[in-house]
Protein backbone atom coordinates (compact mmCIF):
# COMPACT_ATOMS: atom_id res chain seq x y z
CA UNK A 1 0.00 0.00 0.00
CA UNK A 2 1.51 3.70 -1.00
CA UNK A 3 1.69 6.28 1.24
CA UNK A 4 -1.65 8.59 1.37
CA UNK A 5 -0.86 12.48 0.23
CA UNK A 6 -2.75 15.35 1.85
CA UNK A 7 -2.48 18.70 -0.29
CA UNK A 8 -3.71 20.79 2.26
CA UNK A 9 -4.75 24.94 2.12
CA UNK A 10 -4.67 25.50 -1.61
CA UNK A 11 -6.81 27.19 -4.02
CA UNK A 12 -8.25 24.19 -5.77
CA UNK A 13 -9.76 25.42 -9.22
CA UNK A 14 -11.66 22.42 -11.41
CA UNK A 15 -13.00 23.94 -14.20
CA UNK A 16 -14.37 19.89 -14.58
CA UNK A 17 -16.49 20.98 -11.51
CA UNK A 18 -16.68 24.57 -11.48
CA UNK A 19 -14.54 24.60 -8.19
CA UNK A 20 -12.71 27.33 -7.06
CA UNK A 21 -11.96 27.29 -3.53
CA UNK A 22 -9.63 26.66 0.03
CA UNK A 23 -9.55 23.17 0.09
CA UNK A 24 -7.70 20.15 0.77
CA UNK A 25 -6.95 16.98 -1.51
CA UNK A 26 -6.79 13.36 -0.26
CA UNK A 27 -5.13 11.21 -2.36
CA UNK A 28 -4.86 7.59 -1.66
CA UNK A 29 -4.19 4.24 -3.82
CA UNK A 30 -3.75 6.90 -6.69
CA UNK A 31 -6.68 7.86 -6.84
CA UNK A 32 -8.65 11.91 -5.30
CA UNK A 33 -9.90 9.87 -2.69
CA UNK A 34 -11.78 13.52 -0.93
CA UNK A 35 -12.12 16.74 -1.60
CA UNK A 36 -13.13 19.27 1.03
CA UNK A 37 -12.58 21.73 3.25
CA UNK A 38 -10.66 21.49 6.98
CA UNK A 39 -8.97 18.08 7.37
CA UNK A 40 -9.97 15.04 5.66
CA UNK A 41 -12.04 12.30 7.84
CA UNK A 42 -9.87 9.81 7.87
CA UNK A 43 -6.69 10.61 7.04
CA UNK A 44 -4.34 7.69 7.51
CA UNK A 45 -1.05 7.96 10.03
CA UNK A 46 1.85 8.71 7.63
CA UNK A 47 0.18 10.67 5.50
CA UNK A 48 2.84 12.81 3.52
CA UNK A 49 1.39 16.60 3.62
CA UNK A 50 1.91 19.23 0.98
CA UNK A 51 1.40 22.43 2.23
CA UNK A 52 -0.62 24.65 -0.50
CA UNK A 53 -1.38 27.47 1.05
CA UNK A 54 -0.80 30.63 -1.26
CA UNK A 55 -0.61 28.19 -4.07
CA UNK A 56 -2.99 26.82 -7.31
CA UNK A 57 -4.02 23.36 -7.33
CA UNK A 58 -5.92 22.18 -10.52
CA UNK A 59 -5.81 18.97 -12.35
CA UNK A 60 -2.81 17.83 -14.12
CA UNK A 61 -2.18 19.33 -17.23
CA UNK A 62 -2.60 17.83 -20.33
CA UNK A 63 -0.54 17.95 -23.73
CA UNK A 64 -2.61 17.11 -26.80
CA UNK A 65 0.15 18.27 -28.88
CA UNK A 66 4.47 17.20 -28.35
CA UNK A 67 6.95 15.63 -30.07
CA UNK A 68 8.80 13.14 -27.96
CA UNK A 69 11.15 12.64 -31.03
CA UNK A 70 11.64 8.70 -29.83
CA UNK A 71 12.09 6.73 -31.70
CA UNK A 72 14.50 8.11 -34.29
CA UNK A 73 16.00 11.61 -32.87
CA UNK A 74 16.45 10.57 -29.63
CA UNK A 75 19.47 13.35 -30.04
CA UNK A 76 16.68 15.84 -29.65
CA UNK A 77 14.55 14.33 -26.94
CA UNK A 78 13.43 10.90 -25.41
CA UNK A 79 10.41 9.72 -23.81
CA UNK A 80 12.32 9.85 -20.50
CA UNK A 81 13.88 13.09 -21.11
CA UNK A 82 10.35 14.50 -22.61
CA UNK A 83 8.38 13.28 -19.99
CA UNK A 84 10.66 14.75 -17.54
CA UNK A 85 9.89 18.12 -18.83
CA UNK A 86 6.53 17.49 -19.23
CA UNK A 87 6.49 17.26 -15.20
CA UNK A 88 8.53 19.97 -14.46
CA UNK A 89 5.42 21.64 -16.90
CA UNK A 90 2.70 20.60 -14.86
CA UNK A 91 2.01 18.27 -16.87
CA UNK A 92 0.62 14.28 -16.67
CA UNK A 93 -0.70 13.66 -19.82
CA UNK A 94 1.07 14.26 -22.71
CA UNK A 95 -0.04 13.11 -26.76
CA UNK A 96 3.08 12.23 -28.76
CA UNK A 97 3.36 13.18 -32.11
CA UNK A 98 3.73 10.61 -34.80
CA UNK A 99 6.63 12.51 -36.86
CA UNK A 100 9.19 10.27 -35.59
CA UNK A 101 11.67 7.74 -37.53
CA UNK A 102 10.43 5.98 -38.43
CA UNK A 103 6.77 7.41 -38.19
CA UNK A 104 3.81 5.78 -36.10
CA UNK A 105 1.96 4.60 -38.98
CA UNK A 106 1.44 0.92 -37.95
CA UNK A 107 0.64 -0.93 -35.18
CA UNK A 108 4.28 -2.56 -34.12
CA UNK A 109 5.67 1.49 -33.87
CA UNK A 110 2.48 2.15 -31.82
CA UNK A 111 3.19 -0.98 -29.48
CA UNK A 112 7.28 0.06 -29.44
CA UNK A 113 6.37 3.68 -28.13
CA UNK A 114 3.53 2.48 -25.91
CA UNK A 115 6.52 -0.06 -24.38
CA UNK A 116 9.17 2.33 -23.81
CA UNK A 117 7.23 4.78 -22.59
CA UNK A 118 5.99 2.25 -19.88
CA UNK A 119 9.53 1.65 -19.32
CA UNK A 120 10.82 4.87 -19.51
CA UNK A 121 7.93 7.89 -19.21
CA UNK A 122 7.48 9.19 -15.88
CA UNK A 123 4.18 10.45 -16.57
CA UNK A 124 1.25 9.60 -19.29
CA UNK A 125 1.85 8.97 -23.17
CA UNK A 126 -0.16 8.91 -25.28
CA UNK A 127 0.17 8.13 -28.65
CA UNK A 128 -0.86 9.66 -32.12
CA UNK A 129 -1.15 8.05 -35.86
CA UNK A 130 -0.10 9.54 -38.73
CA UNK A 131 -2.74 9.55 -41.24
CA UNK A 132 -1.09 8.32 -44.08
CA UNK A 133 1.19 5.38 -44.52
CA UNK A 134 5.17 7.12 -44.03
CA UNK A 135 3.64 10.36 -43.64
CA UNK A 136 3.92 10.64 -47.67
CA UNK A 137 0.45 12.17 -47.96
CA UNK A 138 -0.08 9.29 -50.79
CA UNK A 139 -2.21 6.62 -49.29
CA UNK A 140 -4.10 6.05 -45.34
CA UNK A 141 -2.61 4.04 -43.15
CA UNK A 142 -4.59 1.49 -41.88
CA UNK A 143 -7.06 2.87 -39.39
CA UNK A 144 -9.03 0.19 -37.87
CA UNK A 145 -5.26 -1.28 -37.04
CA UNK A 146 -3.80 2.17 -35.17
CA UNK A 147 -7.43 2.03 -33.32
CA UNK A 148 -6.89 -1.62 -32.09
CA UNK A 149 -3.11 -0.45 -31.45
CA UNK A 150 -4.58 2.31 -28.94
CA UNK A 151 -4.06 5.77 -30.72
CA UNK A 152 -5.90 8.80 -29.20
CA UNK A 153 -6.05 10.41 -32.37
CA UNK A 154 -4.49 10.57 -36.29
CA UNK A 155 -2.25 13.63 -37.33
CA UNK A 156 0.66 14.01 -40.05
CA UNK A 157 1.74 16.83 -38.25
CA UNK A 158 4.82 19.13 -39.60
CA UNK A 159 3.29 18.26 -42.49
CA UNK A 160 -0.37 18.70 -43.57
CA UNK A 161 -2.55 16.06 -45.47
CA UNK A 162 -1.95 17.39 -48.46
CA UNK A 163 -5.28 15.22 -50.19
CA UNK A 164 -8.52 16.25 -49.71
CA UNK A 165 -9.38 12.72 -50.44
CA UNK A 166 -7.18 11.20 -48.08
CA UNK A 167 -8.61 14.01 -45.58
CA UNK A 168 -11.94 12.99 -46.50
CA UNK A 169 -11.47 9.19 -45.96
CA UNK A 170 -9.70 9.95 -42.69
CA UNK A 171 -12.66 11.98 -41.51
CA UNK A 172 -14.96 9.49 -42.31
CA UNK A 173 -13.10 6.97 -39.99
CA UNK A 174 -13.15 9.57 -37.76
CA UNK A 175 -16.57 9.57 -37.21
CA UNK A 176 -17.31 6.49 -36.59
CA UNK A 177 -14.19 5.96 -33.96
CA UNK A 178 -14.72 9.32 -32.41
CA UNK A 179 -11.53 9.95 -32.93
CA UNK A 180 -10.01 13.84 -33.53
CA UNK A 181 -8.23 14.18 -37.07
CA UNK A 182 -5.54 16.81 -36.01
CA UNK A 183 -4.06 18.93 -39.00
CA UNK A 184 -1.36 21.04 -39.72
CA UNK A 185 -2.71 23.58 -41.80
CA UNK A 186 -0.20 24.57 -44.43
CA UNK A 187 -0.76 24.83 -47.84
CA UNK A 188 2.64 23.62 -49.26
CA UNK A 189 2.15 25.46 -52.81
CA UNK A 190 1.96 28.87 -50.80
CA UNK A 191 4.60 28.24 -48.02
CA UNK A 192 7.14 26.71 -49.88
CA UNK A 193 10.43 27.70 -48.74
CA UNK A 194 8.68 30.41 -46.10
CA UNK A 195 10.86 31.21 -43.05
CA UNK A 196 8.99 33.38 -41.45
CA UNK A 197 5.51 35.28 -41.12
CA UNK A 198 4.92 37.05 -44.82
CA UNK A 199 5.06 40.79 -43.83
CA UNK A 200 7.32 43.50 -42.67
CA UNK A 201 9.84 41.18 -41.25
CA UNK A 202 10.19 38.71 -43.68
CA UNK A 203 10.99 42.01 -46.28
CA UNK A 204 13.37 43.28 -43.61
CA UNK A 205 15.17 39.92 -43.60
CA UNK A 206 14.96 38.93 -47.09
CA UNK A 207 13.62 36.07 -46.22
CA UNK A 208 10.55 33.97 -47.70
CA UNK A 209 7.46 34.58 -46.24
CA UNK A 210 4.76 32.28 -45.15
CA UNK A 211 1.73 34.49 -45.68
CA UNK A 212 -1.57 33.84 -43.40
CA UNK A 213 -3.80 32.31 -46.37
CA UNK A 214 -1.17 29.35 -46.38
CA UNK A 215 -2.70 28.46 -43.06
CA UNK A 216 -6.33 29.89 -43.87
CA UNK A 217 -6.58 27.75 -47.34
CA UNK A 218 -6.47 24.34 -45.56
CA UNK A 219 -8.43 25.18 -42.43
CA UNK A 220 -11.27 26.17 -44.66
CA UNK A 221 -11.30 22.74 -47.05
CA UNK A 222 -10.61 20.94 -43.44
CA UNK A 223 -13.85 22.46 -41.85
CA UNK A 224 -15.56 21.85 -45.62
CA UNK A 225 -14.95 18.35 -45.13
CA UNK A 226 -15.32 17.95 -41.14
CA UNK A 227 -18.94 19.31 -42.29
CA UNK A 228 -19.74 16.99 -45.32
CA UNK A 229 -18.75 13.87 -43.35
CA UNK A 230 -19.71 14.66 -39.93
CA UNK A 231 -16.04 13.36 -38.64
CA UNK A 232 -14.29 15.31 -35.95
CA UNK A 233 -11.78 18.08 -37.33
CA UNK A 234 -8.58 19.56 -34.43
CA UNK A 235 -7.16 22.63 -36.02
CA UNK A 236 -3.37 22.41 -34.59
CA UNK A 237 -1.37 25.45 -33.55
CA UNK A 238 -3.98 28.31 -34.74
CA UNK A 239 -2.12 31.27 -35.89
CA UNK A 240 -3.85 33.87 -37.81
CA UNK A 241 -6.76 36.18 -37.09
CA UNK A 242 -8.21 34.86 -40.76
CA UNK A 243 -8.14 30.85 -39.05
CA UNK A 244 -9.94 31.77 -35.81
CA UNK A 245 -12.76 33.60 -37.98
CA UNK A 246 -13.48 30.78 -40.09
CA UNK A 247 -13.80 28.43 -36.55
CA UNK A 248 -15.74 30.70 -35.11
CA UNK A 249 -18.08 30.61 -38.35
CA UNK A 250 -17.62 26.57 -38.73
CA UNK A 251 -18.65 26.55 -34.73
CA UNK A 252 -21.64 28.36 -35.35
CA UNK A 253 -22.90 25.90 -38.01
CA UNK A 254 -22.41 23.09 -35.92
CA UNK A 255 -18.89 21.99 -37.50
CA UNK A 256 -17.22 18.99 -35.30
CA UNK A 257 -14.60 21.06 -34.86
CA UNK A 258 -11.99 22.01 -32.17
CA UNK A 259 -8.81 24.12 -32.22
CA UNK A 260 -5.30 24.66 -30.42
CA UNK A 261 -3.32 27.65 -29.90
CA UNK A 262 0.36 27.24 -28.51
CA UNK A 263 1.84 29.56 -25.79
CA UNK A 264 4.45 30.76 -28.69
CA UNK A 265 1.60 32.32 -30.62
CA UNK A 266 -0.07 33.71 -27.59
CA UNK A 267 2.70 35.62 -26.30
CA UNK A 268 5.55 36.31 -29.20
CA UNK A 269 5.03 38.01 -32.89
CA UNK A 270 6.89 38.00 -35.99
CA UNK A 271 8.84 41.10 -34.62
CA UNK A 272 10.84 38.17 -31.93
CA UNK A 273 12.28 37.09 -34.97
CA UNK A 274 14.51 40.22 -35.21
CA UNK A 275 15.30 39.58 -31.81
CA UNK A 276 15.95 35.92 -31.13
CA UNK A 277 16.53 34.55 -34.86
CA UNK A 278 16.11 30.79 -35.92
CA UNK A 279 15.16 30.39 -31.47
CA UNK A 280 12.03 32.33 -32.26
CA UNK A 281 11.81 30.03 -36.06
CA UNK A 282 8.47 27.90 -35.62
CA UNK A 283 6.20 26.79 -38.32
CA UNK A 284 3.35 28.01 -38.15
CA UNK A 285 5.09 31.24 -37.92
CA UNK A 286 5.25 33.55 -35.27
CA UNK A 287 2.45 36.30 -36.34
CA UNK A 288 1.71 39.70 -35.99
CA UNK A 289 0.10 41.33 -32.77
CA UNK A 290 -3.06 41.53 -34.22
CA UNK A 291 -3.04 37.71 -34.91
CA UNK A 292 -2.08 37.71 -31.29
CA UNK A 293 -4.94 39.70 -29.84
CA UNK A 294 -7.46 37.39 -32.15
CA UNK A 295 -5.88 34.20 -30.67
CA UNK A 296 -6.38 35.46 -26.81
CA UNK A 297 -9.77 36.92 -27.59
CA UNK A 298 -10.35 33.20 -29.25
CA UNK A 299 -9.22 31.24 -26.65
CA UNK A 300 -11.40 33.94 -24.16
CA UNK A 301 -14.48 33.03 -26.45
CA UNK A 302 -13.93 29.76 -26.34
CA UNK A 303 -13.45 29.68 -30.34
CA UNK A 304 -10.34 28.12 -30.16
CA UNK A 305 -10.87 25.15 -26.93
CA UNK A 306 -7.50 24.45 -25.43
CA UNK A 307 -3.66 25.06 -25.29
CA UNK A 308 -1.36 22.61 -26.87
CA UNK A 309 2.61 23.29 -26.16
CA UNK A 310 3.90 21.78 -29.72
CA UNK A 311 6.68 20.80 -27.37
CA UNK A 312 9.48 20.59 -30.58
CA UNK A 313 12.75 20.13 -29.14
CA UNK A 314 16.38 20.56 -31.15
CA UNK A 315 19.71 20.02 -31.17
CA UNK A 316 21.84 23.40 -30.54
CA UNK A 317 23.22 22.37 -34.06
CA UNK A 318 19.87 22.82 -35.45
CA UNK A 319 19.63 26.16 -34.14
CA UNK A 320 22.88 27.65 -34.66
CA UNK A 321 23.02 27.99 -38.18
CA UNK A 322 22.11 29.98 -40.89
CA UNK A 323 18.27 30.96 -40.80
CA UNK A 324 17.37 29.21 -43.90
CA UNK A 325 18.98 25.92 -42.59
CA UNK A 326 17.71 26.05 -38.99
CA UNK A 327 15.23 23.48 -38.01
CA UNK A 328 11.37 25.35 -37.09
CA UNK A 329 10.36 24.29 -33.53
CA UNK A 330 10.43 25.73 -29.78
CA UNK A 331 10.83 23.48 -26.61
CA UNK A 332 8.15 24.34 -24.48
CA UNK A 333 7.10 22.17 -22.25
CA UNK A 334 8.66 23.49 -19.18
CA UNK A 335 7.89 27.41 -20.00
CA UNK A 336 4.26 26.89 -21.17
CA UNK A 337 2.37 28.03 -17.31
CA UNK A 338 4.95 30.94 -16.74
CA UNK A 339 4.21 32.15 -20.90
CA UNK A 340 0.32 31.73 -19.92
CA UNK A 341 0.32 33.10 -16.24
CA UNK A 342 1.87 36.41 -17.99
CA UNK A 343 -1.55 36.50 -19.94
CA UNK A 344 -3.41 36.13 -16.72
CA UNK A 345 -1.71 38.27 -14.60
CA UNK A 346 -2.04 40.73 -17.48
CA UNK A 347 -5.96 40.59 -17.26
CA UNK A 348 -6.17 39.31 -20.95
CA UNK A 349 -6.86 35.51 -20.07
CA UNK A 350 -9.16 34.33 -16.71
CA UNK A 351 -7.41 32.34 -14.36
CA UNK A 352 -10.08 29.61 -15.03
CA UNK A 353 -10.13 29.28 -18.95
CA UNK A 354 -6.35 29.12 -18.92
CA UNK A 355 -6.75 25.52 -16.29
CA UNK A 356 -9.38 25.06 -18.29
CA UNK A 357 -7.22 24.89 -21.50
CA UNK A 358 -4.91 22.62 -20.08
CA UNK A 359 -7.18 20.03 -18.32
CA UNK A 360 -10.63 19.55 -19.11
CA UNK A 361 -10.30 21.15 -22.50
CA UNK A 362 -8.26 18.46 -24.06
CA UNK A 363 -9.76 15.44 -21.95
CA UNK A 364 -12.82 16.34 -23.48
CA UNK A 365 -11.25 16.15 -27.18
CA UNK A 366 -9.84 12.93 -26.31
CA UNK A 367 -12.90 11.95 -24.82
CA UNK A 368 -11.60 10.62 -21.58
CA UNK A 369 -13.93 11.46 -18.97
CA UNK A 370 -11.79 10.83 -15.67
CA UNK A 371 -9.23 12.70 -16.99
CA UNK A 372 -8.75 16.79 -16.58
CA UNK A 373 -10.57 16.74 -13.52
CA UNK A 374 -10.22 16.05 -9.51
CA UNK A 375 -13.47 14.20 -9.02
CA UNK A 376 -13.37 11.65 -6.67
CA UNK A 377 -12.44 8.71 -8.23
CA UNK A 378 -9.89 9.98 -10.71
CA UNK A 379 -6.91 9.36 -11.32
CA UNK A 380 -5.16 11.43 -8.60
CA UNK A 381 -3.35 13.88 -11.83
CA UNK A 382 -2.35 16.88 -10.14
CA UNK A 383 -0.64 20.22 -10.35
CA UNK A 384 0.41 23.21 -8.22
CA UNK A 385 1.67 26.05 -9.04
CA UNK A 386 2.21 29.22 -7.95
CA UNK A 387 0.63 32.44 -10.00
CA UNK A 388 3.15 35.10 -8.67
CA UNK A 389 6.70 33.44 -8.40
CA UNK A 390 8.77 34.87 -10.53
CA UNK A 391 11.78 32.93 -12.15
CA UNK A 392 14.30 32.83 -14.85
CA UNK A 393 14.14 30.78 -17.75
CA UNK A 394 17.55 28.77 -18.03
CA UNK A 395 17.59 26.04 -20.52
CA UNK A 396 20.98 24.51 -19.25
CA UNK A 397 18.37 23.41 -16.42
CA UNK A 398 15.91 21.91 -18.65
CA UNK A 399 14.98 17.97 -18.03
CA UNK A 400 14.11 18.59 -21.80
CA UNK A 401 17.29 17.97 -24.42
CA UNK A 402 16.09 21.11 -26.59
CA UNK A 403 17.59 24.25 -25.14
CA UNK A 404 15.61 25.60 -27.82
CA UNK A 405 13.86 28.32 -26.60
CA UNK A 406 13.23 32.38 -27.04
CA UNK A 407 12.79 32.71 -23.56
CA UNK A 408 16.67 32.01 -22.47
CA UNK A 409 17.15 34.55 -19.58
CA UNK A 410 13.42 35.68 -19.70
CA UNK A 411 11.90 36.24 -16.23
CA UNK A 412 8.50 34.48 -16.57
CA UNK A 413 6.27 34.48 -13.25
CA UNK A 414 4.36 31.60 -12.79
CA UNK A 415 6.28 28.77 -11.28
CA UNK A 416 4.95 25.36 -11.26
CA UNK A 417 5.89 23.75 -7.61
CA UNK A 418 5.23 20.22 -8.22
CA UNK A 419 3.47 17.45 -10.14
CA UNK A 420 1.43 14.63 -9.24
CA UNK A 421 1.08 12.12 -11.47
CA UNK A 422 -1.86 8.84 -10.15
CA UNK A 423 -0.90 9.69 -6.82
CA UNK A 424 3.14 9.62 -7.28
CA UNK A 425 5.22 13.20 -6.84
CA UNK A 426 7.06 13.41 -10.17
CA UNK A 427 8.57 16.49 -10.05
CA UNK A 428 8.89 18.93 -6.73
CA UNK A 429 9.93 22.59 -6.55
CA UNK A 430 12.90 22.29 -4.30
CA UNK A 431 11.17 25.81 -2.34
CA UNK A 432 7.84 23.36 -1.83
CA UNK A 433 6.81 22.90 1.87
CA UNK A 434 6.47 19.43 2.33
CA UNK A 435 5.95 16.48 5.28
CA UNK A 436 6.88 13.24 4.23
CA UNK A 437 5.42 11.56 6.80
CA UNK A 438 8.06 9.17 7.64
CA UNK A 439 8.80 7.97 11.05
O1 LIG B 1 7.78 24.25 -35.43
C1 LIG B 1 7.41 23.11 -35.62
N1 LIG B 1 8.17 22.04 -35.27
N2 LIG B 1 6.23 22.90 -36.22
C2 LIG B 1 5.83 21.69 -36.60
O2 LIG B 1 4.75 21.57 -37.15
C3 LIG B 1 6.72 20.51 -36.43
C4 LIG B 1 7.63 20.73 -35.30
C5 LIG B 1 8.74 19.71 -35.24
O3 LIG B 1 8.48 18.51 -35.36
O4 LIG B 1 9.90 20.10 -35.04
Amino acid sequence: MTRDLFIRDGRVIDPSQDLDKKAGILVREGKIAWLGEGNPPEAADGTTVIDASGLIVCPGFIDLHCHLREPGEEEKETIATGTLAAARGGFTTVCCMPNTNPPLDNEGMVNYVRAIAARDGIIRVLPIGCVTVGRQGEELVDMTELEMAGVVAYSDDGMPVISPGIMRQALEYSRDFNRPIIDHCENLFLSQGGQVNEGMVSLEMGLRGIPAAAEEFIVRRDLELAKETGGHIHIAHVSTEGSVDLIRQAKEEGVRVTAEVTPHHLTLTEEDVLKYGTLAKVNPPLRTKRDRAALRRALNDAVIDIVATDHAPHTAADKSCEFTRAAFGISGLETALGSLAGIVLKGELSLNNMIAALTIGPARILGYEKLGTLEVGAPADICIFDLHRKWVVDPGKFASKGKNTPLAGMTLTGKVMATVYTGMLVYKDEELKMETGEK
